[in-house]
């Protein structure tokens, strides 16, 4: 019966293990450069239609805004591949993965819009 037991605890501490060493890899997966993403945000010309601070833009219509992100890095790679209308495509050959990955990270650590109270000409008498 102790031995079972042993055997048990051995059992659970080898799935408590696995699933934590699951969960870091998962957080650390999409690790992307943001230093690197700013250089090539601004040097493929995302900046051009997206605003320098990703603070979105005009093309044919408007460009969204892209700070703060919300795609999953996975979807923000896809659509980069196949933009379904206007915007133009960058194919592998032209943007790697881990590059996406970058820009990803980059659009991520930007601060995005402030709140109208933040912003003193616009709270004037
Ligand atoms: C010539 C203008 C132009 C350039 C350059 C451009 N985009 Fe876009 N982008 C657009 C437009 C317009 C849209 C709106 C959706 C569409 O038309 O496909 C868009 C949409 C997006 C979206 C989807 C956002 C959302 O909320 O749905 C992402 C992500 C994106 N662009 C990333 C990038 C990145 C990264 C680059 C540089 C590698 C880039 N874009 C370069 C015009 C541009």
């Amino acid at each position: 019966m102790r031995r079972l037991f042993e055997l048990a605890a051995t059992a659970l501490i080898i799935i408590a293990t696995g699933l934590f060493a699951a969960y870091a890899w998962a957080e650390d997966a999409p690790a992307g450069n943001a230093e690197n993403g700013k250089r090539i945000f601004i040097a493929d010309g995302c900046f051009m239609c997206h605003g320098r601070a990703g603070e979105g833009g005009a093309f044919n219509y408007p460009a969204p805004a892209l700070a703060q992100i919300e795609l999953p890095v996975e979807s923000f790679q896809a659509f980069l591949r196949e933009p379904p209308n206007d915007m133009p495509a960058y194919s592998t050959a032209v943007l790697s993965d881990q590059e996406a990955a970058d820009i990803h990270a980059f659009l991520r650590s930007l601060p995005g819009r402030r709140p109208v109270k933040d912003i003193p000409l616009l709270n004037q008498p």
